[in-house]
């Protein structure tokens, strides 16, 4: 990764822009080839909402539910499979616990037609803009890029994986399907322990009190910042930045957020997604 140039480390495939090291094309294209099963977790996330934080609080819950750990290192995402990869998959044992950035309709098809239980995090777009841009510049497989490129970058989804704004409103159509289930970064942040609980709930597992709180207490920024060198190795620190609500505050012009709240009130605000976001 060191060594590609900053212009090569982004490509497009079927008009989304994608980490040319992470996604290459025989790893889109192998997605053809994963089929979903009606027990498999799957955890979607635009970049930068939380998708870690739910690994992590989704790890335990199997854990404790299933007495199975799940100890891989490297994030559950589809697209970063392979065909290899993917034929491992077919042999692993239920549950399976699988991730993605896709758009949904970039999902295998056979997530939807198997009625997969899928959690959907979503997150402010500011702080998952300021989010973002530090991740850029902090993680050698994407391009490094100043703040106000990457402000407009953003605004335009010429970004890995595209438009948050088009995830908001694709994930909104699809807010009342019984199979998925929407949560905020904000509200995670104010109750974990009620999350772990809708979670697991959702998930169908039933968990003890005990275990609830065990789990919330081992999954808040600190805890998981501590042990990300265990959950994610070297580039641990990469993935637990500052972990709070509201840090855009120390990133965005007056003008910058004008820009944000005009396009999160003319796309998202008015959705069912808009309200739950509490923009
Ligand atoms: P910040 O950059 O604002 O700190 P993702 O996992 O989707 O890439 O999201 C990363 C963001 O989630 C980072 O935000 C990271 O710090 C935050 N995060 C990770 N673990 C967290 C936790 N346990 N509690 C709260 N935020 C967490």
């Amino acid at each position: 990764a060191k060594e590609m140039s900053e212009d090569k480390k982004l490509y497009r495939y079927k008009g989304v822009l994608y980490p040319t090291l992470m996604c290459p094309e025989e790893h889109m294209t192998a997605l053809d080839n994963l089929k979903a099963r009606e027990d498999d977790l799957m955890l979607v996330a635009y970049p930068k909402c939380g998708f870690n934080w739910m690994v992590g609080v989704l790890k335990k819950i199997i854990a404790e539910a299933t007495g199975e750990k799940n100890e891989r290192k490297t994030p559950p995402l589809i697209e970063f499979f392979g065909p290899e990869v993917v034929k491992v998959m077919e042999e692993s044992p239920s549950p399976r616990f699988l991730g993605t950035h896709l758009y949904p309709d970039n999902i295998p098809p056979s997530f939807y037609e198997k009625k997969t239980k899928i959690m959907v995090i979503f997150r402010n777009p500011k702080d998952t803009l300021v989010s973002y841009y530090h991740f850029c510049n902090n993680n050698p497989v994407l391009p490094t890029v100043s703040w106000d490129s990457f402000f407009s970058q953003f605004m335009k989804g010429e970004v890995a994986w595209g438009s948050y704004f088009d995830h908001a409103l694709a994930w909104d159509k699809k807010i009342d399907d019984p199979n998925v289930m929407i949560v905020t970064y904000e509200d995670l942040k104010q109750d974990l322990k009620a999350g772990v609980h809708q979670i697991s709930n959702f998930f169908g597992f039933t968990l003890t009190e005990a275990q609830v709180q065990q789990i919330a207490e081992k999954s808040t920024f600190n805890a998981m910042k501590e042990n990300s060198g265990q959950s994610h190795g070297n580039i641990g620190n990469v993935f637990f930045r500052k972990g709070e609500v509201g840090d855009w505050k120390n990133h965005f012009t007056p003008e910058q957020s004008r820009e944000m709240d005009e396009a999160f009130n003319k796309h998202v605000a008015g959705t069912k997604l808009g309200a739950k976001l509490d923009y």
